[in-house]
């Protein structure tokens, strides 16, 4: 039985959720599972935009078959190829052996190299700015390579003004049948999994994200259709904020996330006891026991705070391995601009504070706000007064706003029809909406 929700009038979604797989990409965990999503335009032609993922065909086949009502299928357009969209591909050109596939020149050879070569007679490659009209829409399509893969391309819809976004702006979290961004509670339910989808996903690829983002503003948008989450119609501004945000290593909150390992918890006494005299001077901190938590959890808090403490035991003459593992992930993603302090453990030749430094040291704009605290196997009376001194010092920095930071402290102007935020002194009297074309009459200052 098919289940799909309409977009709008022409498009429907024919994705499906999972709420079976334990981990996504083979690494990161769901526990509230994942959608894939698939778009069906039906114009005079009929444009199916990605597929879905193996575990949920039979859903999907459904739900197009329903969508068609009879007819055929005319194009498929690839913004993607990672196999969560493309499972399906192979068996749709054999279903429909007229329908031409859309797709960058990238993504031409990689359908070569996991389909073979049968079908490079029906697939049509695009460039930026290339056109495809369908009857009433004209598809626009518009290349955002290493977004997060190289031959990913988005389409921006002239006639409806949707963006088509890929795997950009998406999110973990099953649809539980809403389909629209409003129809949750986003900022509360779901921000910190679209954040942790985002950093271990996406979040190496900052200045890729900028691009696409320059170039979204450019155009008149009032719908982003991912291929995983929700769709926004509402407060494009909100999630167009927080990819700004994320994509150029802006921390979200000036406050300290702890990540400690501790085998015997003498470490993690420490890590305690410096979270507590933080707390008594105001400072908000989120801790994280490595041992525990995934790192893909501890990444995405590191890419939302300001301030990062590291705790981690010696093992093996190197660092504690789950700590290990989560500097090492943190590296792989390039995470720029964070003040950090380093604890170390060593009962009798501590050595993980430099393996630690070692890490850590090819990072952008990284700056360690004291030397490395040494612990002895367990912490020593005397040495609680150097954690309150380590949690001055961090304290003091993180209420010190960097001056470019405290300049860019500018009223903000929301736009009532999208949300988009514009920040300045003043908004301009002829200043229109980059995003839906809404005059300076429609916004109203925060
Ligand atoms: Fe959802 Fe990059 O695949």
């Amino acid at each position: 039985m098919y289940c799909v929700r309409k977009v709008n009038e022409d498009y429907t979604w024919i994705g499906a959720d999972s709420r079976r797989l334990a981990v996504f990409e083979g690494v990161f965990g769901v526990p509230d599972g994942v959608s894939y999503n698939s778009y069906l335009l039906s114009d005079e032609k009929t444009v199916l935009f990605d597929t879905v993922d193996s575990q949920v065909i039979r859903q999907f086949r459904e739900n197009l078959m329903h969508t068609l009502n009879g007819r055929a299928l005319d194009y498929i357009v690839v913004h993607h190829m990672e196999p969560d969209h493309t499972a399906e591909l192979e068996d749709l050109v054999l279903r429909f052996p007229e329908v031409q596939i859309l797709c960058s020149a990238m993504a031409k050879t990689m359908i070569g190299q996991f389909f073979g070569h049968a079908y490079d007679d029906r697939i049509r490659v695009c460039k930026e700015g290339d056109t495809l009209c369908t009857g009433k829409h004209t598809l626009q399509f518009v290349m955002a390579p290493m977004v997060h893969w190289p031959e990913v391309m988005m389409t921006y819809d002239q006639t409806d003004k949707l963006l088509l976004s890929a795997d950009a702006f998406g999110c973990f979290g099953a649809l539980n049948g809403r389909l629209f961004a409003d129809e949750v509670d986003f900022d509360r339910d779901y921000l910190d999994e679209c954040r942790r989808y985002y950093t271990n996903i996406v979040g190496k690829y900052g200045s890729q994200v900028q691009v696409v983002l320059q170039k979204a503003a450019g155009l008149e948008i009032r719908m982003i259709l991912p291929l995983h989450g929700f769709v926004w119609r509402k407060e494009l501004g909100y999630i167009l904020g927080k990819h700004d945000l994320w994509s150029r290593y802006e921390p979200e909150v000036r406050g300290v996330m702890i990540a400690y390992a501790s085998v015997y918890s003498d470490t993690e006494c420490a890590a305690n006891i410096l979270a507590c005299r933080l707390a008594e001077q105001g400072i908000k901190a989120q801790m994280f026991d490595t041992s525990v938590t995934p790192s893909s959890y501890v990444l995405s808090a590191a890419f939302r705070y300001s301030h990062l403490v590291f705790a981690a035991p010696t093992y093996n003459a190197g660092v504690f391995i789950t700590m290990e593992e989560l500097l090492r992930d943190i590296a792989a993603h390039g995470l720029q601009n964070r003040k950090v302090a380093l604890l170390e453990n060593g009962s009798w030749a501590p050595t993980s504070g430099r393996e630690m430094q070692k890490i850590l040291q090819g990072l952008k704009g990284w700056d360690q706000v004291e030397d490395t605290f040494t612990i002895r196997s367990a912490l020593q009376e005397d040495q609680t007064l150097q954690l309150e001194r380590l949690a001055a010092v961090l304290a003091k920095d993180v209420k010190t706003v960097p001056a470019a930071e405290a300049a860019e402290k500018k009223k903000q102007f929301v736009c009532k029809v999208c949300g988009y935020v514009y920040e300045g002194d003043a908004l301009p009297e002829d200043y229109k909406c980059p995003l839906c074309g809404a005059g300076a009459e429609y916004f109203a200052e925060k």
